[in-house]
């Protein structure tokens, strides 16, 4: 009996995953059988966002074809078809990064309306006062920068920035020293999308923790890339995009721990999010939908449920294998360049390489490869202060997701070469 009820068990426990073939892969992405400029697109700009394979493309589609109602508010069928299909998506989410509950995840925008929710909501509860302090890291996004200079504004606290290595990792010790009893919040990118740097947020979250200080971490660049336990790392907040790990656009994800979001006042006021509304007063619903306000992006979360369905059909140490090779590839070949440096030399990086080329603007790299149909990013990737911190104007930067191909760095290589000739 013990034998039979053991070898059920660790049926139940080994999943079958797919087996990762990148044919296979690249044929379920149509946009990557697609031509620019007559050649064959060579996508590298996947930390801007991802493409989306079919089954995303076909779930959106079967909504508006037969299932499209609103939400939550009627009882006829259709209603209830779109209500269970939106529902299931937000189990998906919770399922995918181990949250406690389902209340725990609140549909939004995407990682910036995420973190403007956290930063009005806690500053509405006056968690913050003159002289509290948030600290950061110098190498947020401008999504994990602004919504906290525009809340110091308002009630006098103090935005205070953990300095960064010449490699591009956060220095601990002062990162140590800058917690104080100060410090009412750590907000912090899990992977840095300018340079690739993963950071160590579990030590981060154990040490402000041991403080008293809770903690945010955007992970909009981890999502996709690595699995992520929010019990595990045990923060308190976790935002992301679905764009960018292979679902839709304006749908996204805030985690929170329930006894953390039960303390926050709704950020927007409207239908659905309430529980009784009169002229004198408004009593709010339960969370998720006190965080719910107006009819949400429906589409775009049934989207999101099934890239995570997309995601979870694979062993994620396949693809992370295949993303870790073609770093490393892509790192050893960008090297080789004459007069290229790269930008973020870090410990442990994930999935994107930042580079400049001596005496060429990286507009330029960007514009004159884009003519053989390699899409890459330039600019300051919306972490300005990154720039200014290694007196850069910009960069070039290539991101890779797992439909990648080594073939396709060696095409970035030889555009690279292009332009440099170009410009000899
Ligand atoms: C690290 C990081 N945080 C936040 C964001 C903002 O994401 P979104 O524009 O989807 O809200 C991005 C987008 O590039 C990002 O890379």
């Amino acid at each position: 009996m013990e034998n039979v009820t053991i070898t059920e068990k660790s049926r139940k426990a080994k999943k079958e995953y797919r087996t990762f073939n990148i044919d296979e892969i690249r044929n379920e992405f149509p946009i990557l059988k697609r031509t620019v400029n007559g050649k064959q697109l060579v996508y590298l700009d996947n930390a801007a966002t991802t493409q989306k394979p079919q089954s995303v493309i076909d779930a959106t589609a079967y909504y508006y074809t037969f299932e499209n109602a609103n939400i939550h508010r009627g009882l006829h069928f259709l209603s209830e078809v779109a209500t269970e299909s939106y529902e299931q998506a937000r189990l998906k989410v919770k399922e995918f990064i181990n949250a406690m509950s389902v209340s725990e995840i609140i549909f939004v925008r995407g990682a910036t309306e995420a973190i403007n929710l956290i930063a009005n909501t806690m500053c509405r509860a006056k968690m913050f006062s003159e002289g509290d302090e948030i600290l950061i890291s110098h190498m947020e996004h401008h999504a994990n920068i602004v919504p906290w200079q525009m809340m110091c504004e308002r009630n006098g606290a103090k935005l205070r920035v953990i300095p960064i290595d010449d490699h591009g990792d956060i220095i601990m010790e002062e990162f140590k020293k800058l917690l104080s009893n100060k410090t009412k919040l750590v907000s912090v990118v899990h992977t840095s999308n300018s340079l690739g740097t993963i950071n160590p947020v579990k030590e981060i979250i154990k040490i402000a923790h041991e403080k008293g200080v809770p903690v945010l971490i955007d992970g909009a660049q981890a999502i996709q890339h690595k699995p992520v336990d929010v019990q595990e790392l045990n923060c308190d907040f976790y935002v992301f995009s679905g764009h960018k790990m292979y679902g839709p656009t304006g749908i996204g994800v805030l985690y929170g721990k329930t006894s953390l979001l039960e303390k926050l006042p709704p950020y927007q006021g409207g239908g659905d999010m309430i529980r009784k509304v009169t002229f004198e007063e408004t009593t709010f619903d339960d969370l998720p939908n006190k965080f719910e306000a107006g009819t949400p992006n429906i589409a775009g979360g049934i989207g999101l449920g099934t890239a995570i369905d997309y995601l979870r059909s694979f062993d994620f140490k396949d693809l992370m294998n295949h993303e870790d090779a073609l770093l490393q590839y892509a790192t050893q070949q960008l090297q080789l360049i004459p007069g290229l440096r790269i930008i973020g030399t870090a410990k442990k990086k994930s999935s994107v390489v930042s580079f400049i080329i001596e005496d060429i603007h990286p507009y330029d790299i960007g514009t004159i490869i884009d003519t053989d149909g390699i899409a890459i990013r330039t600019g300051h990737h919306c972490t300005q202060p990154i720039m200014q911190r290694f007196n850069l104007p910009a960069t070039a930067r290539a991101s890779f997701s797992f439909y990648n191909t080594f073939e396709e760095v060696d095409k970035l290589v030889v555009g690279l070469h292009k332009v440099i000739t170009m410009f000899k």
